[in-house]
């Protein structure tokens, strides 16, 4: 039921018609019997600081989750940036404070990696190859190494930022092995595409499908198709998959606790 006291909180996307969060998100603020609803806004990117400033002064706004491609411009736009979100300077989610402030939290890594261990894989002690350096690869790339990777490469079609992120997550996780490198897949235990390839048809894989060592786990953050083309490849190449749907449904308890 929605009632004149209903808490409000719009998806920020562009486009929209891709998100999966609503359904579950709404499910969990039924589950926990709290008066909050979710709806996707398409918002362009030329229209963001805008759609932001308005948003902030409705006051049954509990907050606002963000997804591709606004993480990292939403992130400048808070006035506060908390745990993993001020080490990756990008936020999926931002609370409204009752003065009107905005908090921004990321809770993808998280989600990400409660979603491995809810389906039986641990990440302490793997070598991990991630594909991508924008906002939810960040977060990811935060959470592994936070679970206990001992070796993290990152590879970005724009270099520059996988060097920056490699740099930037060094200097908190000094006894980890991270590096800025190729997105070759052979040798690693553990391969994430944090990349958005794959939404679309005729994407390029993120990863040479034939380079995956059989016995690795291959893992998605796109959610939509379910299963991407680089998993169809790996599943058919005997690897593991992980698809990007298992993130969301273990970081939504996250997402809801952030707003209550
Ligand atoms: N499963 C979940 O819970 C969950 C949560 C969050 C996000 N996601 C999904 O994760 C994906 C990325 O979202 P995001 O928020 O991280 O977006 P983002 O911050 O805009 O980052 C996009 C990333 O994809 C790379 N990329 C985009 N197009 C590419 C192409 N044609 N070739 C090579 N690399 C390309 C970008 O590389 P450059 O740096 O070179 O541009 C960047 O690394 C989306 O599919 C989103 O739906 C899933």
């Amino acid at each position: 039921m929605i009632s004149g006291k209903t808490r409000f909180v719009p998806l920020l996307a562009h486009p929209a018609r891709h998100v999966r969060t609503p359904s579950p998100f709404n499910a969990e603020c039924l589950r926990q019997g709290l008066d909050m609803v979710m709806a996707p806004l398409d918002v362009r990117p030329d229209m963001l600081e805008r759609t932001v400033a308005s948003l902030r002064e409705v006051e049954n706004l509990a907050g606002m989750v963000i997804t591709i491609p606004h993480k990292g411009a939403v992130a400048a736009l808070c006035d506060r940036l908390v745990g993993a979100a001020s080490l990756v300077g990008a936020c999926n989610i931002v609370r409204r404070e009752a003065d009107g402030s905005l908090t921004g939290g990321m809770f993808d890594g998280e989600g990400f990696v409660a979603g491995l261990r809810h389906r039986g894989y641990e990440p302490a002690g793997q070598r991990a190859l991630l594909v991508g350096a924008g906002g939810a690869a960040s977060g990811v790339a935060h959470a592994l190494l936070q679970a206990g990777v001992v070796e993290l490469t990152i590879a970005n079609r724009s270099a520059g930022k996988a060097h920056h992120l490699a740099s930037q997550l060094a200097m908190a996780f000094p006894q980890a092995r991270i590096a800025a490198g190729a997105a070759d897949p052979a040798g690693y235990d553990l391969v994430v595409n944090g990349t958005a390839l794959g939404m679309h048809a005729g994407d390029a894989l993120p990863v040479d499908a034939g380079r995956l060592d059989a016995g690795c786990i291959v893992a998605e953050v796109v959610m939509q198709p379910d299963m991407t083309p680089l998993l169809v490849a790996a599943e058919a190449r005997g690897c593991r998959v992980h698809k990007g749907i298992h993130m969301i449904e273990q970081q939504v308890r996250l997402l809801v606790d952030f707003l209550k």
